[in-house]
């Protein structure tokens, strides 16, 4: 008798346990996963990353534009140049899914340096060349300043768009960091927070109904500015939103949280300028009325890094890449230079 108060302590701690574990992703290509229909390499690990490529083809191109998309997207969520554009100036645009995303396995060990590594591989398999140009909207922004440490003698250029900032990176002022962290609503702190101080709990704080979840991954109306709102239309090119978690959403959505939002052991504002020759540029968009992604820390990495070339947009939300013409603007930006 006097062991049932223990038995029952180990019963309630499996039942925890089990509920704060993810079920397994499932796999691309397997028996039970989704099946495989876009083209694949294979990294040197073993895994295997889906991309898209768009634009002109790749051996006629002047310009090779690799894109990382954000937060719930997939390959197909390129930033959409002009078929015009893309002609005139000879733009190819590959993209790619983010690991645990659409049709590229998971990895579950993805850090911020990984998935500048993966980018690397992923354009020697394609063979686009010693130097090539990069573009990434929002979390995929925030792994451009990856890109810029861990791979810069392979880049030619940078737009990095609405990048997502990091509460924990070092080197901010306090109040920087501070009115940023207060644009977003208290659901989002949680969430955030979970995935920065307990990363183990994330899975079911995401999947839990006792209190709101991320506000980002119920498509919360709340956090749209209003020239966001303006743009919903824009999207409705996307008929392939039901490939993004398809893998499920612990390796895809919770998994980018962790790391977006985990323990870097560094900060972009110690960046050095990846062009001191002046042979590229590194350019920073962001929208004043991002409430997605809040526009201080942007802001002051402009600053500090008198290297960026920072265009701050007075009007624009978390979506404007996504405006008429927009895409076209800031690739000939990337591209010529002449802004
Ligand atoms: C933070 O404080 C500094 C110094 O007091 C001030 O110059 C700056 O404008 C403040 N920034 C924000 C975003 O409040």
């Amino acid at each position: 008798m006097k062991r049932l108060p223990r038995l029952a302590f180990v019963f309630l701690l499996a039942l925890v346990y089990r509920q704060l574990q993810a079920p397994p992703p499932k796999i691309p290509g397997t028996p039970g996963g989704p099946p495989v229909t876009s083209p694949r390499i294979r990294l040197k690990d073993g895994r295997h990353l889906a991309y898209h490529e768009s634009g002109v083809p790749r051996e006629q191109a002047r310009y090779r534009i690799i894109f990382m998309h954000g937060f719930d997207s997939c390959r197909y969520d390129v930033l959409r140049v002009s078929p015009e554009l893309a002609r005139e100036l000879g733009i190819y645009l590959l993209s790619f899914d983010r690991p645990g995303y659409g049709e590229s396995d998971p990895h579950p060990a993805r850090t911020e340096k990984s998935v500048a590594l993966d980018i690397e591989q992923l354009a020697d398999a394609l063979e686009l060349g010693p130097r090539f140009y990069l573009t990434g909207f929002s979390m995929g922004g925030e792994i451009m300043w990856s890109c810029l440490k861990y791979i810069p003698h392979r880049l030619s250029g940078v737009a990095i768009l609405g990048p997502v900032g990091n509460f924990w990176w070092s080197g901010f002022p306090a109040n920087v960091t501070l009115d940023a962290w207060n644009v977003q609503l208290a659901q989002d702190k949680w969430a955030v927070g979970v995935a920065h101080h307990a990363p183990w709990l994330t899975y079911w704080w995401n999947a839990q109904k006792l209190f709101p979840a991320s506000s980002v991954i119920a498509f919360n109306p709340a956090i749209m500015s209003r020239a966001d709102m303006a743009l919903i239309p824009a999207f409705a090119y996307r008929t392939h939103t039901h490939q993004v978690r398809q893998q499920g959403e612990y390796e895809s959505l919770h998994r980018d949280m962790m790391v977006g939002f985990g323990k870097w052991s560094w900060s972009p504002l110690e960046l050095e300028d990846p062009f001191p020759g002046g042979e590229g540029k590194v350019h920073l968009w962001h929208g004043a009325e991002d409430l997605i992604v809040p526009v201080g820390m942007s802001r002051y990495i402009a600053q500090s890094l008198p290297w960026v070339r920072y265009h701050e947009l007075p009007t624009a939300g978390h979506l404007f890449p996504m405006a008429e013409g927009m895409a076209d603007v800031i690739v000939k930006s990337l591209l010529l230079g002449d802004d």
